[in-house]
């Protein structure tokens, strides 16, 4: 059995179907401070399938060993953390709290019981503002510019120091930008309250939720002025952490990094106006000035995860937002 921490969350209630779909029993933990329980029944219009789950705060670490007793787990993936940039910016506190105490709860849990599988949910955003595109596994770790990029580079040390003297397998995912939904429009990005994130920001404005995008500058060293990202089909993301699984079992105490995304830089308006095709609908928006912190370009060399884990993002740009589109429409119902 698979503990999946934030299984209920964007990019873990994704990795759980796909864990499903290859077999796998799934324990889902999540104490829903950035998810809604709702998910849990989404997952089983989906599967068909209640998944098993507790309600638990990945920080209290009794609470975790006590409510995890009963199930036999083979391995962990850590998806639980906040992940908002600029939330970060203005709480620090609550993300190195959180971030840091329930990744650290989560190894102190394999220690205890004996969990030899560990994936994590790493991010590029440790790579800063990279001096070289694309960025592979080995480029150099850059200078987090949010208290959200410090946790992950923190992390991967907790992970890396951890592996020194506990050396399980482990998989270190640096996802890119994650969007899209799966296909039946039932799961998705849904930030409560008002999203941080490019794409939810489009949906609601294609919507009528929100007047106007604000696309923050277009006065980069860019094909058109605004930022370049890789961005990645969260069903393609999520396949790959089944792949992990199967990659740490065959690779015992292995620590691995891999880069996830799709190799391609898009731009802002690159997003918008492919957006506007696919889903014939208009966007409104207007330029303003840069957000501080935005990295200019980045996006990865996926090479060493095509080679080693046997996994390659496959869905396209218009895929990621027809999806996307289709899980806002129903947001709406
Ligand atoms: C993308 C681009 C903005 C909103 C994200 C996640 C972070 C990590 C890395 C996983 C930038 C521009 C955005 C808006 C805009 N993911 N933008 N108007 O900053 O690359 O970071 O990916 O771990 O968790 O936050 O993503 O979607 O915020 O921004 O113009 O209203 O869209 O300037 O160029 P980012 P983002």
């Amino acid at each position: 059995m698979i503990l999946v921490a934030g299984g209920a969350g964007y990019i873990g209630s994704h990795a759980v179907i796909e864990l499903y779909n290859k077999g796998y029993d799934v324990l889902i933990a999540d104490n829903f401070s950035n998810s809604s329980p709702s998910v849990l029944d989404k997952l089983e219009l989906i599967t068909g399938k209640r998944f098993d789950h507790i309600t638990v705060d990945l920080c209290d670490l009794e609470e975790l060993k006590k409510r995890t007793k009963e199930y036999k787990l083979s391995g962990v993936i850590h998806f639980a953390a906040y992940k908002s940039v600029g939330e970060s910016v203005s709480n620090p506190l609550k993300y190195y709290a959180n971030n840091l105490q329930s990744l650290v709860n989560s190894l102190k849990l394999c220690k205890e019981r004996d969990i030899r599988n560990f994936v994590f949910s790493s991010s590029c955003t440790v790579y800063g503002n990279p001096n070289q595109i694309p960025v592979t596994e080995k480029s150099k770790i850059g200078k987090a510019e949010s208290p959200y990029g410090k946790s992950k580079v923190i992390s991967e040390e907790i992970i890396q120091d951890y592996h020194h003297t506990h050396p399980i397998s482990i998989c270190n995912l640096r996802y890119f930008n994650p969007i899209g939904a799966h296909e039946s429009g039932l799961i998705g990005d849904y930030p409560d309250g008002k999203p941080n994130n490019l794409l939810p920001f489009v949906t609601q404005v294609a919507a009528g939720v929100r007047d106007t995008l604000s696309v923050f500058g277009d006065d980069y060293d860019t094909h058109d002025g605004t930022c370049l990202r890789d961005y990645i089909h969260v069903v393609d993301l999520a396949k790959a952490h089944v792949n992990a699984i199967e990659y740490n079992v065959k690779n015992e105490g292995k620590h691995s990094i891999f880069n996830l995304g799709t190799g391609k830089g898009v731009s802002v308006l690159d997003l918008i106006k492919t957006f506007e095709k696919v889903n014939n609908v208009p966007i409104n928006y207007e330029i303003v000035s840069r957000r501080p912190g935005d990295v200019e370009a980045i996006f990865a060399d996926c090479h060493k995860a095509k080679t080693d884990l046997n996994w390659i993002a496959e869905l396209n740009l218009s895929k990621m937002l027809t999806s996307a589109w289709k899980f806002q429409q129903n947001i709406l119902k």
